[in-house]
């Protein structure tokens, strides 16, 4: 039995023609730009922008975001080329089993529990934050009090411990529920709320514009120095340093464009979509994001986002920031609130993609492959998440979350980079609808702009993803490597 063997090609595009059978086959082109808008823009820009901006980058969070932009690009690139020619579910992870073997498959699925399941927790953290935002200055009613909405690592400025974080708790076991009943009446949904999501979006940047004041904007980019947060942690504060650290926060806003590739099983034309998907959705929200965090930052200091406006930021900067335009802050707050669900649905699908091919492969219990018998989902996977989920929701902070996705997906982005050259080496005669260009110029600066995300992100993060790693490979080698089928049948061994 060997940690290195591989997926056979011809037993991966096997398995996806099988899933005719399986997983329905309804996604279009359009579905899949809608599905990666829905899956990017959400808690990232209207939470993690801020958060950046006064722990790390002040008004340069916008440089931030092009950095992040471009490693999502290359990253993207790659991501294309293995999802037009590995059409299956399972994104990362099933692109890794083919190129790098068992263990490293099985280091990335586990891996990308922490961009999707982690993620889907992180916005439905950033939800509880606006939900409360609507009680108090939309509908003029009392706030869910201090402790039923924050986690136990967390304390008021007047001295109240967080107990659970109830609304997050909520609003990921209702999508969850959704989830079970279908992809398709989900992506109808999700587009109509694609179409509110990016509406705000504009009318923010349109209508902001007239009042960034210039002096939250001096200087651009902050002297360096170190600022610690509510938890005790120092940031590397202005300068490239501090750059390179919102870089990795507000990477978080671009999750999900890799996302539309879990969905492969599900797309009509997954060779000629799946690029377009990809490719389409995130150009469209780099372009938004750097004009939104120019006008953010220019609304309000980075003390502010420090202090008052360090929950539901958006709104609060709007509502202090621009006099007469309360509507706007509170319409943003009732959109954001859907826009938020339809990222933690794309998520939370994502992930239970991923359950049920590590399921199907025996890496994790065999019951998560199990289809529903009416609805053709992958319930049980998703009920498992739903617990994973909740229990991120419910008890850690938004911001380590947060950054906790970021570095499982920038490590989840470096060896798909990875996968694209090893692949072009070792079935280089394979059908490829996409190509990624340049290789492997692309793929390398793909892993490098990756790295410097990550270097950017810190100690306490890195500690905190070489933990999970750890807690992942304990895992395989006791229970996933006697399991998997691969290495128990004939049919897996290589071409
Ligand atoms: N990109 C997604 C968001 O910002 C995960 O919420």
């Amino acid at each position: 039995m060997s940690i290195w063997k591989r997926k056979s090609m011809a037993l991966l595009l096997a398995e996806a023609s099988e899933s005719e059978k399986g997983l329905k086959r309804t996604l279009t082109a359009w579905s899949l730009v809608a599905l990666g808008i829905g899956a990017i823009i959400g808690a990232g820009l209207f939470v993690r922008t801020a958060t950046a901006a006064a722990q790390s980058a002040g008004p340069s969070v916008t440089i931030g975001f092009i950095v992040a932009a471009i490693g999502c690009a290359l990253a993207g690139l790659c991501y294309a080329e293995l999802s037009s020619s590995i059409p299956i579910a399972g994104s990362a992870y099933t692109y890794t089993y083919a190129t790098m073997g068992e263990l490293l498959a099985w280091i990335i699925g586990w891996d990308l529990i922490l961009e999707y399941a982690v993620g889907a927790a992180t916005v439905g953290i950033a939800w509880s934050e606006y939900l409360n935002n609507l009680l108090v200055n939309v509908l003029h009613v009392s706030p869910i009090p201090y402790e039923w909405c924050h986690s136990p690592f967390q304390t008021s400025a007047d001295g109240v411990n967080g107990i659970i974080n109830f609304p997050a708790l909520f609003i990921v076991g209702v999508i969850s529920l959704l989830l079970i009943k279908g992809t398709q009446e989900s992506a109808f949904v999700n587009s109509l709320i694609v179409i509110v999501k990016v509406s705000i979006v504009v009318l923010i940047i349109v209508l902001g514009w007239n009042f960034i004041n210039p002096t939250n904007h001096t200087p651009y980019i902050p002297q360096e120095s170190v600022f610690v947060d509510e938890h005790g942690i120092g940031h590397n504060f202005g300068g490239i340093w501090g750059i390179l650290g919102a870089a990795g926060t507000v990477f978080f806003a671009f999750i999900g464009f890799d996302a539309v590739s879990t969905a492969a099983q599900e797309t009509k034309n997954p060779k000629r979509d799946m690029p377009i998907g990809i490719l389409g959705s995130l150009a469209v929200c780099t372009i938004l994001y750097i004009l939104f965090a120019h006008v953010l930052t220019g609304l309000e200091s980075v003390e502010f986002f420090r202090t008052g406006g360090k929950e539901a930021s958006v709104a609060n900067a709007i509502t202090s920031a621009m006099p007469g335009y309360e509507w706007l802050a509170q319409f943003v707050t009732v959109a954001i609130l859907f826009g938020f669900t339809s990222v933690i649905l794309v998520m939370l699908l994502g992930q239970s993609r991923v359950f049920y091919s590590m399921g199907k492969d025996g890496l994790l219990p065999k019951a998560f492959g199990d289809l529903h018998s009416k609805y053709k989902t992958p319930y049980k996977a998703n009920l498992a998440i739903l617990v994973i989920v909740g229990l991120f929701a419910a008890f850690v902070p938004g911001d380590i979350v947060g950054d906790m996705t970021s570095i499982g997906t920038l490590f989840a982005f470096i060896l798909v980079c990875i996968s694209v050259i090893v692949l072009r080496k070792t079935h280089p005669d394979m059908k490829r609808e996409f190509k990624t260009p340049f290789v492997p110029v692309v793929p390398i600066l793909g892993v490098g702009v990756c790295l410097a995300m990550i270097a950017g992100l810190g100690w306490t993060n890195w500690l905190r993803l070489a933990g999970w790693l750890a807690i992942g490979l304990a895992i395989y080698f006791l229970y996933g490597k006697k399991r998997s089928v691969l290495n128990n049948s004939e049919k897996g061994k290589e071409e």
